[in-house]
């Protein structure tokens, strides 16, 4: 084999959208994790953090070794597979940090060995690295960090995945405040089982998202993204919670929601005036508490994982 070294970018995303756990996630424009990856002749992996981002030493602990054996195993293939992580999202932020990483690495390796995987495969190998991090396949993280968009993930087995339409006013505010919730412990919280109830009022409110970005009604898409199946279980990791969304949607925001497990939480705004007032707000909100935090005010993005200069 001749050896081969490829750049690749894959963006952070937002899982759940409010309404969808586990079913819905959207990529996010600019920010995202970067991989440089080679392959040559021989069999094994070697991976070298450089992003200045504390991850694991153990390589058994890194999202990108299930990835890559999982697309090794697949295809065929056996080679010497080096990684350098070049840039890398804040792990436990909630903003599809593993997902960036694992989409990297899928699509990256597809790459290097022509393509032979379709989307939804790419996909598949990515939710290795998910599986690892989270303890769980799922894929509304690694499903738009590779597609980019918006996707509704319609079944796991097998894997359907319906890429939905983003509205050109569509802006989103996420702050990353620096607190720890780990997806494992904020997915280990939930119930086993949701009270009809609230699977009648999820639903409805899933239907409801889909159609509103179909139809481009943005006021729809914010009164759908309420989540009555994770939110009142999680919001107690997030420091005022509540009070916050009151701010935000006095402030003209159409939904605020945490992002993924958290501790991101995200505002969503047709304006990106607003968008950017909601950023401040949720900034302000966390430090007034003690607590860090970065924000990113951002478009949706319709491009997922890509090679780059
Ligand atoms: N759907 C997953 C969860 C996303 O909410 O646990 C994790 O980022």
């Amino acid at each position: 084999m001749k050896k081969k070294k490829i750049r690749v970018f894959a963006p952070a995303s937002i899982a759940n959208l409010g309404c969808g756990f586990d079913v819905m996630g959207l990529a996010l424009d600019e920010v995202g994790d970067i991989l440089e990856i080679s392959v040559d002749d021989g069999d094994g992996l070697e991976i070298r953090n450089e992003s200045g981002v504390p991850l694991p030493e153990d390589p058994e602990l890194n999202v990108v070794t299930p990835v890559i054996r999982k697309f090794l195993e697949i295809t065929g293939n056996k080679a010497m597979v080096r990684v350098r992580i070049c840039q890398k999202i804040y792990p436990g932020s909630g903003i599809g940090s593993s997902s960036a990483s694992s989409a990297a690495a899928a699509y990256g390796m597809n790459e290097l060995f022509g393509c032979p995987l379709g989307e939804e495969e790419v996909v598949l190998c990515a939710m290795e690295g998910e599986n690892l991090a989270s303890g769980g396949y799922h894929a509304d993280n690694a499903a738009p960090a590779v597609m980019g968009g918006i996707i509704l993930i319609r079944g796991y087995e097998p894997l359907d995945l319906v890429k939905l339409p983003v509205p050109g006013n569509f802006y989103c505010a996420v702050v990353h405040p620096h607190l720890t919730v780990n997806t494992k412990e904020a997915r280990n919280i939930l119930p086993r089982e949701v009270p009809m109830h609230a699977a009648i009022r999820q639903w409805g409110n899933v239907g409801g998202l889909v159609a509103g970005l179909y139809s481009g009604n943005i006021g729809l898409i914010g009164r759908a993204m309420e989540d009555h199946v994770a939110e009142p279980y999680r919001k107690a990791f997030i420091p005022g919670f509540d009070e916050l969304r009151a701010a935000l949607m006095q402030a003209g925001a159409l939904a605020m929601n945490i992002a993924g497990s958290g501790p991101s939480v995200f505002a969503l705004a047709d304006r990106q005036d607003i968008a950017q007032k909601a950023g401040n707000l949720m900034d302000a909100h966390f430090r007034s508490r003690g607590i860090d935090a970065e924000v990113y005010v951002v478009k949706v993005s319709n491009k997922g994982a890509k090679l780059i200069a």
